[in-house]
């Protein structure tokens, strides 16, 4: 490892991976798996990929012949034969067989798959290309990094509209031709959505958390052991819990949510993509936001919104000794229950913490 760092302009990356790209047949990257994604870690893998490919210190993706991993797992043969367990080098393995790469044969004319070496040098710096994007929302659904811990910036931009079906993605420009043609080879296809991200667990499945609904989480949505989300709950990419907590309602992009809180059914907390404000906001721990309820401003711990409520930055509330502010100058503050005053209509303002807790049994989510 020595020798491989100190060539010259060598930098460890801030992270990497091994991912297998599938591409249209002209060559738009529609997504990019990463088995095992890398945060600041294993850098003798980082420094040997990177000498395979001809990396120094730059960010960016390679593409890995299958000699090139061959090289790269000889090279690394010193460490992984003393018959420990070494994951990042063990998804090397099956990439050396050709047919691991194999697509169905009657899907081979409209896409092709390659095993890439991807690097990202600064999670600050905004994502280069599809397989950098694909990589970081990777490492926020594996939980390395929380929300907010990269840059995601332009990543509408970079990532294509994709179908994706129930034989994995398609290009969405093509999709009626390559449809009709399969239909005539008798392989009907199920769309399940169009859209820029795929649902994270075709991609995804961290341990500890159930999710009723795949459909409903979106790749990059992080998701913390004791996390269960119901039928009609929402995670959106770069957003999702920190901690057990029951998700029935949405979860916006950006949006984090503390530990031991419950976002109740049809609950809405608004996120920054489209007409919300410019905060991102934050619920604290021991939250509850009661049934269609809704929450345009972040909550401290122990916070509780009626079912039905929404509380938007703006709406004027009033406080226990009758002054009146605006909601979003009480954004963050622990211990508030808000209410809408059922004979006024005035949205008010107890200062009394949620004693509602969750029922453990229901957010153990052991295997
Ligand atoms: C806001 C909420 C927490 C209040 O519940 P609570 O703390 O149990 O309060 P109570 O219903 O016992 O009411 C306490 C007092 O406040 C009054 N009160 C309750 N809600 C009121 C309202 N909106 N306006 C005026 N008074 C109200 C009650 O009449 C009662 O008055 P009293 O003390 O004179 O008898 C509850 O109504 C709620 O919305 N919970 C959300 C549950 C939920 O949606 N979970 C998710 C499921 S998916």
């Amino acid at each position: 490892m020595e020798e491989l760092e100190s060539q010259p302009g060598y930098e460890r990356p801030a992270a990497f991976g091994v991912g297998i790209e599938t591409a249209s047949r002209e060559g738009r990257v529609l997504a990019t798996y990463f088995p095992r994604p890398n945060l600041a870690e294993h850098p003798l893998v980082a420094a040997v990929l990177s000498s395979v490919v001809g990396r120094a210190g730059e960010a960016g993706s390679y593409e890995l012949t299958t000699e090139q991993i061959e090289e790269a797992l000889s090279l690394l043969m010193p460490t992984t034969g003393d018959g420990g367990n070494h994951p990042s080098v063990a998804v090397l393995q099956p990439l050396m067989k050709a047919e691991a790469l194999g697509d169905d044969p009657a899907l081979q004319p409209y896409r092709s798959r390659r095993v890439v070496a991807t690097f990202i040098r600064d999670l600050d710096q905004p994502p280069l290309d599809a397989h950098d994007v694909y990589l970081r929302l990777h490492l926020i659904s594996w939980r390395k990094i929380q929300p907010h811990g990269c840059s995601l910036e332009n990543i509408f931009g970079i990532l294509p509209n994709v179908v994706w079906s129930n034989r994995g993605p398609f290009d969405s420009e093509e999709f009626e031709r390559i449809r009709a043609e399969l239909i005539g080879q008798g392989i009907e296809l199920e769309v399940r959505s169009v859209d820029k991200f795929p649902r994270m667990t075709d991609y995804v499945v961290p341990s500890g958390v159930r999710i009723a609904n795949a459909d409903n989480v979106r790749l990059g949505a992080h998701l913390a052991t004791g996390t269960t989300v119901m039928n009609a709950g929402f995670v959106n990419f770069n957003a999702g819990t920190l901690g057990p907590s029951m998700v029935e309602g949405r979860i916006s992009a950006g949006v984090v949510v503390e530990p031991e809180s419950d976002v109740g059914g049809g609950a809405s907390i608004m996120g920054t993509l489209s007409g919300g404000g410019g905060e991102v906001i934050r619920i604290g721990s021991h939250c509850l936001l009661g049934a269609n309820s809704g929450c345009g401003i972040s909550l401290g711990n122990g916070c509780t919104i009626e079912a039905g409520l929404y509380v938007t930055a703006g709406a004027r509330v009033t406080m226990p000794d009758g002054n009146v502010v605006k909601a979003r100058e009480l954004s963050g503050r622990s211990g508030l229950l808000f209410w809408r005053n059922s004979q006024t209509g005035a949205i008010e303002v107890k200062e009394r913490g949620n004693t509602v807790a969750l029922n453990a049994a229901l957010h153990q989510n052991k295997n």
